[in-house]
């Protein structure tokens, strides 16, 4: 009897496994209120520290989060990546509930496989190269703001921030095509050599700025021997 019982519950909580959508919902509603609402407001609709956020969507949410913009520290800093404050779970409710609470762009489908090349570099030079730069390697927006380099993100972060233009950058209104055309292109100069100049095996700026700390400190400490030893070999012209 009570091995049945045991087996039923177990039965219950296998076949719940993912939350189902309302209480994924709530769950994220749980998180927005802590994290978000004292700048979002209640049910997104603002305030003097954040934007209105119900008809952001779901693709705005999910990009915010997952590239750890939101949640902001501080409203004076610059949104930019981090390392995501939330579990991807935790992401998945927010992005619900989120998406819920009016008619913004759902994430989109993406199949850059799909897309065509010089299409997208077309697409590529047209609107995004001015600030981005040709080589997607980052400059000034020419609005007062930084345009990252481009090598971090992810087809899906790109497609997103194409759609719900985060920050000063604009919204573009680009078919599912043109995504993956764009998705793909910028793929393509991700796996150029050096696409941002001199690296140590692509390991990024800051393992090789600790290279060049490393041996700026090494020359240091080599000509303090040198002078020191010098200095150790002729004490009699000393005194
Ligand atoms: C007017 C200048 C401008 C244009 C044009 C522009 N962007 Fe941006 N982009 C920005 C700025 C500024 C940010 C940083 C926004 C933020 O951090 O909130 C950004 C962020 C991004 C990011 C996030 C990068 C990351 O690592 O998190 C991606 C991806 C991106 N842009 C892709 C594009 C693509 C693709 C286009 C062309 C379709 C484009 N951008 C056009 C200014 C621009
Ligand atoms: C300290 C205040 C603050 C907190 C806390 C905060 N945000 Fe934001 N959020 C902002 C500001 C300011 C912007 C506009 C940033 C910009 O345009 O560069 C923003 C932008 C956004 C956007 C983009 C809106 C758009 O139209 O593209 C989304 C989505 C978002 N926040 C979601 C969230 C979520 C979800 C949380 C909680 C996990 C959160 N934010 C926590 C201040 C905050």
């Amino acid at each position: 009897m009570l091995g049945l019982r045991v087996a039923f519950v177990g039965a219950a909580l296998f076949t719940l496994g993912a939350l189902p959508a309302s209480a994924q919902e709530a769950e994220g509603e749980r998180l927005y209120v802590e994290s978000c609402a004292s700048c979002h407001g209640d049910d997104g609709t603002g305030t003097e520290y954040g934007p209105p956020i119900d008809d952001a969507g779901e693709a705005a949410a999910d990009f915010q989060l997952r590239t750890g913009r939101m949640p902001l520290a501080d409203v004076d800093e610059q949104t930019m990546r981090k390392p995501p404050a939330f579990t991807p779970e935790e992401i998945e409710a927010l992005v619900a509930y989120v998406g819920s609470l009016g008619s913004g762009p759902p994430i989109p489908e993406l199949d850059p496989a799909a897309g065509d090349l010089v299409e997208g570099q077309e697409l590529f030079v047209n609107n995004c190269a001015a600030c981005h730069g040709a080589t997607a390697n980052g400059g000034a927006a020419g609005v007062g703001a930084l345009a990252p380099g481009l090598y971090q993100a992810l087809p899906l972060d790109i497609a997103e921030a194409t759609i719900t233009g985060p920050g000063e950058m604009p919204v573009f209104d680009f078919e599912e095509q043109e995504l993956n055309a764009i998705v793909r292109y910028i793929g393509y100069l991700q796996e150029q050599d050096d696409p941002g100049g001199a690296d140590i095996g692509g390991i990024g700026p800051v393992p090789e700025g600790f290279v060049g700390w490393a041996v700026g400190m090494l020359s240091l400490g080599l000509i303090c021997y040198l002078i020191g030893s010098k200095a150790k070999t002729t004490p009699e012209q000393r005194s």
